[in-house]
């Protein structure tokens, strides 16, 4: 397995005084199962919801907590940190950093910080949208501190609004992002996700197994390595990357019509839905009795991708290929006749690479070959996608 692309990272986690402290310890977890070391420094009134015991424990590091019994720990924890997280952040710590207090050790701590700084704020809906909190945010942002903006919700004080505190899976991406080398800066990247549906009537529908998991995976790390990103998908229950485009579509003429809309300008094309090949060719307005005996007519569904290489200006196009088998011709034809730049395989019937599962296991083939690699996550999978993206464009 390739290693996380937190592996070794030094996290400085800046812990501050509201209710969503309680999701700072999760937080810790999530880093550290990604392999990053945290470092934890909390104001005094974070200690009165959760104690530096829970947080040190999470994080394997002592959490420095006053600024006089360590005089040095302000500078030197700083020093060697990567990225300066302060989740949650209340209206309080936003106020200090924006105007320069340093009275206590996370903002004394920020001061002697020099690389990028994420901010979680949360607090109640009223104080968030307070002019006075809008305009250190803002301060704070045109510094280029990056404010990880907090959700819409119930919140903890039994009201409703924005102010609830990011979720821990946003942070997380939103670290990564912080951390990843921008090598697709300025790219535009078109993503096409997950199944189709082929309508019979109203109510019924031919359709596949996939989960869409791949092409959220090859959206969210394009987003993460600097690209714009639009992702056309098909029904699917995943969540999609914040910061996409996203056009959602049910049938194979709606995912070619989105398609083609939005292709204009589109640096890289990558087609990882799974469309259904096949279309019923006398749809019934109708919900069709059951108990007759009928014959279902298909026909074969447009292909959108030889659609887009068959365009004067087209992007550079990356397919796949899911076989049932170890057929890798199967691919290398397809590679030939839809007009790709390189097209990945994978065997679906192998353990692992399947659908609706978080791995894969593929080949990339190209005019030069194949290369083969091994299981591996679905974001390592599209890591190597871009990166052999990056290969074939120099
Ligand atoms: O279905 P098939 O194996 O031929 O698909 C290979 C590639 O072509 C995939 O990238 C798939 O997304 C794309 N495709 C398409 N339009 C279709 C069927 C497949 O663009 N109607």
């Amino acid at each position: 397995m390739k290693p996380s692309s937190l592996k070794n990272r030094h996290v400085l986690l800046a812990v501050t005084g509201g209710i969503a402290v309680y999701k700072a310890a999760e937080l810790v977890r999530r880093l550290r199962s990604e392999e990053a070391e945290v470092t934890v420094v909390m104001t005094e009134s974070s200690q009165r919801f959760i104690t530096p015991l829970t947080l040190e424990s999470l994080s394997g590091n002592r959490v420095c907590t006053d600024i006089f019994s360590e005089p040095m720990a302000h500078i030197n924890l700083p020093e060697s940190a990567d990225l300066f997280v302060i989740a949650p952040a209340t209206a309080n710590i936003i106020g200090k950093l924006a105007s320069g207090i340093a009275d206590d050790m996370v903002a004394l701590s920020f001061l002697a910080f020099k690389g990028p700084v994420i901010f979680a704020p949360a607090m109640n809906w009223r104080m968030y949208e307070h002019p006075v909190v809008q305009r250190n945010i803002k301060t704070l942002k045109d510094l280029g501190f990056h404010e990880i903006e907090p959700e819409e919700g119930e919140l903890a004080c039994g009201e409703y609004g924005v102010g609830r505190m990011a979720d821990v899976e946003r942070i997380v991406e939103a670290v990564k992002g912080c951390l990843t080398k921008k090598d697709l800066d300025g790219l535009k990247v078109l993503v096409v996700a997950g199944p189709t549906r082929e309508y019979i009537d109203p109510v019924r529908f031919i359709s596949n197994r996939s989960s869409g998991k791949m092409g959220y995976a090859l959206a969210r790390v394009a987003l993460r390595r600097g690209a714009d990103v639009t992702l056309v998908s098909g029904p699917v229950s995943v969540d999609p990357p914040p910061g996409a485009t996203v056009v959602r579509v049910e049938t194979s003429d709606e995912m070619l019509e989105a398609v083609k809309k939005n292709i204009g300008g589109v640096d890289i094309l990558v087609m990882a839905a799974a469309v259904a090949d096949f279309v019923p060719d006398d749809y019934s307005p109708d919900k069709r009795e059951k108990g007759e005996k009928f014959t279902l007519r298909l026909r074969p569904s447009p292909d959108i991708v030889k659609a887009v290489s068959d365009m004067k200006t087209r992007p550079f196009i990356v397919g796949f290929s899911a076989e049932t088998g170890p057929n890798i011709a199967k691919a290398e034809k397809k590679l030939r006749e839809k007009g790709m730049d390189f097209i990945v395989f994978n065997d679906v019937t192998l353990d692992g690479a399947g659908f609706d599962c978080d791995t894969n296991k593929v080949s990339i083939i190209d005019e030069d070959g194949i290369a083969d690699y091994p299981l591996m996550s679905k974001e390592d999978c599209s890591e190597i996608i871009f990166d052999h993206y990056l290969r074939h464009s120099k």
